[in-house]
């Protein structure tokens, strides 16, 4: 009987871990000392507004605390002004990169995210758009808008992971019906020739063409709890989401005060309401002014006030998993909009005028080290296949989403049974209460082995943990098999985890001769004969309880062995099976457990 030699482990434990090859075994217990780490623990951004060269001096090069609170304290930098028009494009054929080059070159250092800020905006445009829109025609407008579009996105390309292509167009007063613009020289003066969202749809399809893997926002103020413009916002967005417009997302700026907007349900249920169309929300200007003195200083019970809204906002954002990001408008009070904005008020931002941190940063630490993460059951995935639904005594799950765990990804360890650890570095997942076998952990992204005691249960109840903090419960169907077949490159399709004969993976370079026997792996197959220990590497072969069939190319194949992958975390189903004669090429194998099928479209590659 074929078993499987130390390649096969490793590509299991590979394909397993879907993202990763890295095996860390040192834990995060570590709390969170930056803003940077604790996002990192809740799979969150933390971005802030930076400068560089377009201000004079450039605080990136003159101002050393700038740059070390920059570059310590975030994991993501958008350019408050150098990536908008003004800036980058102050005449008709000159483009300036120079200040957003400098601030992509930091966040590169500094292993930061760049999200760039706008492609499209109504007001702060330089002076020669304005003036040529005064006479051009639509068509001309046309394409300055194509051109400055597929210039600086095609520049950033691969730099810039995300985009707000159009910023604050939709109008503060609404009619209730459809949606009401402002006035700009993109939309209607003379506008680019189309009418309604037209010039806002045809700027998403062109950073698109630009960029085929920027995720596009539209970004607004005023959207942060539900009212006219939020309902238009939306009539924009479902319209956008039918018809295909490559939006990823909606910018939600987040300028507020003290005084209670938005309410933390407002906020819940936009976020809530963009998400059920598949979009995410980045809070990406957040700043919160509080009154202060003439020389900039705020009250400590105005900071008290602050921290807490800080605190409130950043709980509804990790509340709701469709919020990604959470960015503020700067950092420092030495560099801010509001003091000038609005007098009498400053002091807006998470440190002060000395870049010392303001209560605002420990209340946000503690925050995302408090906040339960979110479990949902469509989240809870077969580790191979990815299909959600009902699962299997053994089968080894993913589960997205669960925002709260290891900044990096924690990889297997044993413990004093040699068993796989039912808790990994405070990664813990119960089924009833039942501590189950932890694969790895990641915030976002853990894997387990369904414990072997859901065995005839019609369900189970699970909850998530790390470090203590305990996630929502969500129930599951039980079912005594979901088999998935694990996937060469870890999509859940297309080449699958196989072995031939001689212990080489098998693909379109390497394929088995028909005939041959292969050797396939997969979860899910349910119980086997004579039990299985939760955790346990197999000791032997064990066959599956239920029947397993399997067919290649739509022909029968002989299974000669289904069952425990000796030497394999008990659940890693192995699948033995002779290759029907007369085929070649990719083919289609699908294995059955009892009545159930693998997912489709996992192929064998037949000589
Ligand atoms: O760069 C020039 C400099 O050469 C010149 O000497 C100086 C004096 O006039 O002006 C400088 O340009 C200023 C620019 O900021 C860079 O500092 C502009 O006058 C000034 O209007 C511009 O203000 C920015 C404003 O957007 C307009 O672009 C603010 O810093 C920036 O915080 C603000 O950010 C906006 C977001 O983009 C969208 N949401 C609201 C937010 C706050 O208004």
């Amino acid at each position: 009987m074929l078993t499987p030699r130390r390649g096969s482990g490793q590509l299991i434990y590979n394909l397993a871990m879907r993202h990763h090859f890295i095996l860390l075994l040192f834990c995060s217990l570590i709390s969170a000392q930056t803003l940077r780490q604790a996002g990192a623990q809740r799979a969150l951004l933390m971005g802030a507004a930076a400068d560089s060269s377009e201000q004079s001096p450039d605080p990136l090069v003159t101002d050393a605390m700038y740059a070390s609170t920059l570059g310590t304290q975030y994991s993501m930098l958008e350019p408050e002004n150098n990536m908008k028009w003004a800036t980058i494009h102050p005449a008709q054929n000159t483009y300036n990169f120079g200040p957003g080059d400098e601030l992509v070159t930091f966040a590169q250092a500094h292993g930061m995210n760049v999200r760039g800020h706008n492609l499209c905006w109504q007001v702060y445009n330089p002076t020669w758009i304005n003036t040529y829109a005064t006479t051009a025609t639509p068509a001309q407008m046309s394409t300055q808008f194509q051109n400055h579009i597929n210039t600086v996105v095609s520049h950033y390309a691969g730099k810039v992971f995300a985009w707000d292509v159009v910023n604050e167009a939709i109008s503060d007063s609404q009619t209730g019906t459809g949606v009401v613009l402002k006035d700009s020289i993109w939309y209607d003066q003379p506008g680019i020739g189309l009418t309604g969202t037209g010039y806002i749809e045809q700027a998403f399809r062109w950073a698109r063409a630009a960029d085929p893997n920027a995720l596009l926002f539209y970004n607004d103020y005023n959207i942060e709890a539900p009212g006219a413009k939020f309902t238009a916002l939306l009539v924009m967005l479902k319209d956008f989401v039918a018809r295909g417009v490559p939006i990823a997302g909606v910018g939600i700026q987040m300028h507020i005060d003290t005084t209670g907007y938005p309410s933390s349900s407002g906020f819940a249920q936009n976020i809530q309401a963009i998400a059920a169309l598949g979009l995410q929300v980045h809070i990406t200007e957040m700043d919160v002014r509080i009154p202060v003195n003439s020389a900039g200083v705020a009250a400590a019970s105005d900071l008290a006030a602050q921290a807490a809204t800080y605190s409130r906002i950043l709980t509804v954002c990790l509340q709701n998993p469709g919020c990604t990001a959470f960015q503020t408008w700067g950092f420092t009070d030495k560099h801010s909009w509001i003091p000038s904005s609005y007098p009498g008020y400053g002091a807006a931002l998470p440190f002060d005028l000395n870049y010392q941190p303001k209560p605002a940063v420990a209340s946000m630490i503690n925050t995302t080290q408090t906040v339960a993460p979110v479990l949902s059951a469509s989240n809870i995935v077969n580790a191979a296949s990815y299909a959600a639904g009902a699962v299997a005594p053994g089968e080894l799950i993913t589960i997205f989403g669960a925002n709260l765990g290891p900044a990096a990804l924690v990889g297997t360890t044993l413990d004093s049974n040699g068993n796989v650890s039912s808790n990994l570095s405070g990664t813990q997942v119960f089924f009833d209460g039942l501590a189950a076998p932890v694969i790895y952990s990641l915030a976002g992204q853990v894997s387990v082995v369904v414990p072997y005691e859901v065995a005839g249960k019609s369900q189970t109840v699970v909850q998530y943990s790390y470090n203590g903090v305990l996630s929502n419960t969500v129930t599951v169907p039980v079912t005594q098999a979901a088999p998935g077949i694990f996937s060469a490159n870890a999509s859940g399709t297309g080449p699958g985890a196989i072995l031939n004969l001689n212990y080489t993976v098998n693909s379109a370079s390497n394929p088995v001769a028909a005939g041959g026997v292969v050797v396939v792996f997969a979860t899910g197959g349910g119980t086997v004969q004579g039990g299985a220990k939760d955790g346990a590497p197999a000791p032997g072969t064990a066959n599956q309880s239920l029947p397993v069939t399997a067919t290649i190319g739509g022909q029968t194949a002989t299974v000669s062995y289904a069952g425990l992958a000796p030497g394999l975390v008990d659940g890693v189903m192995q699948v033995n099976l002779t290759v029907p004669t007369g085929l070649t090429g990719a083919q289609p194998l699908v294995v059955t457990v009892g009545t159930v099928g693998s997912q489709s479209g996992i192929t064998v590659a037949v000589k």
